[in-house]
């Protein structure tokens, strides 16, 4: 009997490593399918040569490899320009109105991590091919709603955009500004991100914003391709990255890295009764050996099985990313805290064994 184990390879129905990484699941007509940024060799694997991978299994047992979902090779469109391009983190949803897939992803034209912009990709099937629809920014012109007064003041503002842009991760210098109002005519920064589907079918999509140092929340249109809806921010001036959300017990949790790139470092939890917020921080979910690089990985979704949560996520190789590993653990709770700890075995029902 072989199983997945945490951090080895893991091969697809074609015995290749499975090249998914930041990725996300769905649940459709029985299948379950994962998406993922496909990655090369070397460091230059890092940018996006192919775009999203999608696999799909009924049990867990066998994940076929079904292509290319989001192609990229064959040009320019959209100014995606293959090696030059970053696509991270894609997310896929079914809009129930339109029937249509909606593929959101993180998005960089030139590979500066300055663009901070949503892709946002459409399909008729879940394997695709998937087709941009547009590259852009939430909330053009749309303060947050809880946006704080000071945030607001025009001299903060102009003074704001005197500056140089503030650089990923923690920074004093960004108490003294407002990015929220400098970005308001172009649009909110937009760099890691999730979508999250409530269960009265409303789709989010959950963003760090503002230099990295804010999140963002914004509630997705009815065909889930608008970003113009309300918007709240969480955690202020926390430098919360790869945020994953859940519902447990009619409550929301979030579980975000903190902003180091690549290197790992220790997580946080967080907790809300509506998803908007108020959020109200839960402090480092994870336990034991390697809690404070969240055993050497971040997060990439949440996924529900059985009434179970699992926290999936990415044990990074920058310097060869297509040799990425994967990380899958089972959400526990003591008491309101949910709780993670390292584990070699996938947890069941997510790896029934494999013959
Ligand atoms: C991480 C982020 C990844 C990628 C990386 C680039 O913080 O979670 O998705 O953007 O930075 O350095």
């Amino acid at each position: 009997m072989k199983r997945y184990r945490n951090r080895e390879l893991w091969p697809d129905d074609h015995g290749v490593h499975i090249n998914a990484h930041g990725g996300g699941l769905l649940r459709h007509d029985g299948w379950i399918y994962w998406y993922g940024e496909h990655k090369i060799a070397g460091r230059a694997g890092n940018r996006a040569w192919v775009g999203v991978h999608v696999y799909r299994t009924r049990d867990y047992s066998r994940w076929e490899d079904r292509g290319i979902a989001f192609d990229i090779r064959g040009g320019e469109a959209g100014g995606l320009k293959p090696g030059e391009c970053v696509i991270e983190r894609p997310k896929v949803l079914c809009n129930a109105k339109t029937k249509k897939f909606v593929m959101f992803f993180h998005c960089e034209t030139d590979g500066k991590y300055s663009d901070a912009k949503v892709g946002i990709a459409l399909a008729d099937h879940p394997e695709g091919p998937f087709a941009l629809l547009k590259i852009e920014r939430p909330s053009i012109g749309r303060w947050p709603e809880n946006t704080p007064e000071e945030l607001k003041n025009p001299k903060r503002i102009a003074f704001t955009r005197s500056q140089p842009p503030v650089s990923n991760g923690e920074n004093p210098r960004t108490k003294e500004l407002s990015i929220v109002g400098a970005d308001l005519p172009i649009g909110q920064q937009s760099r890691d991100m999730t979508l999250f589907q409530d269960e009265d079918g409303r789709a989010y999509l959950i963003h760090s914003s503002e230099a990295n140092s804010t999140l963002h929340i914004v509630e997705l249109d009815e065909t889930f391709t608008r970003l113009d809806g309300p918007c709240h921010r969480a955690f202020p001036l926390r430098w919360m990255e790869a945020p994953v959300v859940f519902r447990h017990g009619g409550r929301y949790y979030m579980i975000c890295s903190g902003c180091t790139g690549w290197a790992p470092n220790a997580a946080r939890s967080a907790v809300a009764d509506r998803i908007e917020g108020p959020w109200t921080e839960l402090g480092n979910p994870a336990r034991g050996e390697g809690a404070e690089t969240t055993f050497g990985t971040q997060g990439t979704f949440a996924w529900e099985e059985q009434g179970r949560i699992f926290f999936l996520a990415d044990e990074w190789r920058p310097e060869n990313a297509i040799d990425g590993r994967y990380v899958w653990l089972e959400v526990t709770w003591e008491g309101e805290l949910p709780v993670l700890r390292d584990s070699e075995n996938v947890p069941l029902p997510l790896d029934p064994l494999r013959a």
